[in-house]
């Protein structure tokens, strides 16, 4: 069957049947782009029609060695013996504990979960908890879950009475934050930060963050769903040696295997016997197979510093192709997790910019992302095929179609 036909059967019954990173792109949803995957290896995937592309986004991040890497398939073949969901742990629970323990600074106890927001939720949870207070200032993006969403005002389906408990601040307006420490003072239970996403955080930020939750009594909490092993193998604590009383890690962890952790400092998270957190999956063997080999990985190699390489790489061949052509689009963020930046340009608007540059990049035999996720496989000749789409997009976006 073709691509095609799969994405008609995809129609019948998938309620979002097209992949995420299209779900903003509507010129893409029905036109060449593929869908479906039939093989992955690397930084590459093939489709259904036998299509092979470079993937600079890698599912948004999970994959930080590559698709099918070695470490991570033989510790798949290996514990696929056994079963992945039993009444018992497993002993491999307790050894990626110690591994996070000994990587992440602030860990000294660790929670397990499945995704990126019932970390962030269960934080919250914990912080609610232990100071018995509701507010949150937060920054970023910290999941799909109400306590959360309810605030943004992105979408319906959350009660209005969940809202009016997190306040928002922007990365680096320290000012922001000392307002609503203030203004909420005495019942602001959490200060959580994604503590780099487009920016990295000015230096000392996240160390007056620090000292205005210990001055509010509320818990300092870091969303290191993507930058934990991304930016540094101790997360962007280890990076900016502030440590936080909580942090949620996600994504990279197991190279694409759904795994997430609270971990935090042992008397903040004693308070997860006050609270709830508990769900079905929490103990699934296999993803500690995995995040064991893959985090024994991240420790013992230069994994990390080759994926910040090749993200710099990607950086250099966006701004100097942009540069080259006189357009002042940028790569922002840091080296592993680049943001493609448009800016406003009279007649040719940023939406359609990324149009132009999407439809330039799949016809280079790239996926049409908008953003690299760069991970360890890349190899020299992806890098050259990146370099020179770019270059093709931007000549077109020069000329202005
Ligand atoms: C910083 C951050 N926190 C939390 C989440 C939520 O993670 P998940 O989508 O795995 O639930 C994401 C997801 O992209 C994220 O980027």
């Amino acid at each position: 069957m073709t691509e095609t036909a799969w994405r008609e059967r995809g129609r019948q019954v998938l309620a979002r049947p097209w992949p995420p990173m299209l779900r903003d792109a509507p010129e893409l949803r029905d036109g060449a782009a593929p869908w479906f995957f039939t093989g992955a290896c690397g930084a590459r995937l093939v489709d259904e029609d036998g299509r092979d592309y470079l993937d600079l986004e890698m599912g948004r991040g999970p994959n930080l060695l590559g698709y099918g890497h070695p470490v991570t398939r033989a510790a798949i073949a290996e514990h696929a013996r056994l079963a992945v969901q039993t009444s018992l742990l497993h002993r491999a629970e307790v050894e990626v504990a110690e591994l996070l323990v000994e990587l992440v600074p602030c860990a000294e106890r660790v929670v397990f979960a499945k995704n990126g927001s019932d970390a962030c939720t269960a934080a919250v949870r914990v912080a609610r908890a232990a100071t018995g207070r509701d507010v949150i200032l937060s920054s970023g993006y910290h999941g799909y879950h109400d306590w959360f969403m309810a605030e943004t005002g992105w979408a319906e389906g959350f009660p209005a009475a969940y809202r009016g408990f997190v306040h928002g601040f922007e990365l680096n307006d320290l000012a922001a934050v000392e307002e609503l420490a203030e203004r909420h003072a005495g019942q602001v239970a959490a200060i959580i930060v994604e503590p780099a996403h487009r920016l990295l955080p000015a230096p000392g930020f996240l160390a007056a963050l620090r000292r205005i939750a210990d001055r509010a009594g509320a818990v300092l909490i870091f969303d290191e769903v993507v930058t934990a092993f991304r930016l540094h193998l101790g997360g962007a604590q280890g990076y900016s040696g502030v440590v936080p009383d909580l942090a949620c890690l996600g994504k990279a962890m197991s190279n694409g295997y759904p795994l997430s952790a609270l971990v935090g400092r042992r008397e903040v998270m004693e308070n997860l016997q006050k609270t709830f957190f508990s769900m079905t999956y929490q103990h699934d063997s296999l993803g500690f197979a995995i995040a064991r080999a893959c985090l024994r990985h991240l420790r013992d190699s230069a994994a990390i510093e080759t994926v910040a390489a090749h993200g710099e790489a990607i950086r250099s061949a966006f701004d100097g192709a942009a540069a080259r052509h006189g357009l002042p689009a940028r790569a922002r963020g840091f080296s592993a997790r680049l943001d493609f930046d448009f800016p406003d340009l009279p007649g040719l608007p940023p939406d359609a910019q990324l149009a132009l540059f999407r439809r330039t990049l799949l016809d280079h035999g790239l996926l049409p992302v908008r953003a690299a996720f760069a991970c360890e496989a890349l190899t020299a000749a992806d890098l050259a095929q990146a370099a020179a789409a770019f270059d093709a997009a931007f000549a077109r976006l020069e000329k202005g179609s």
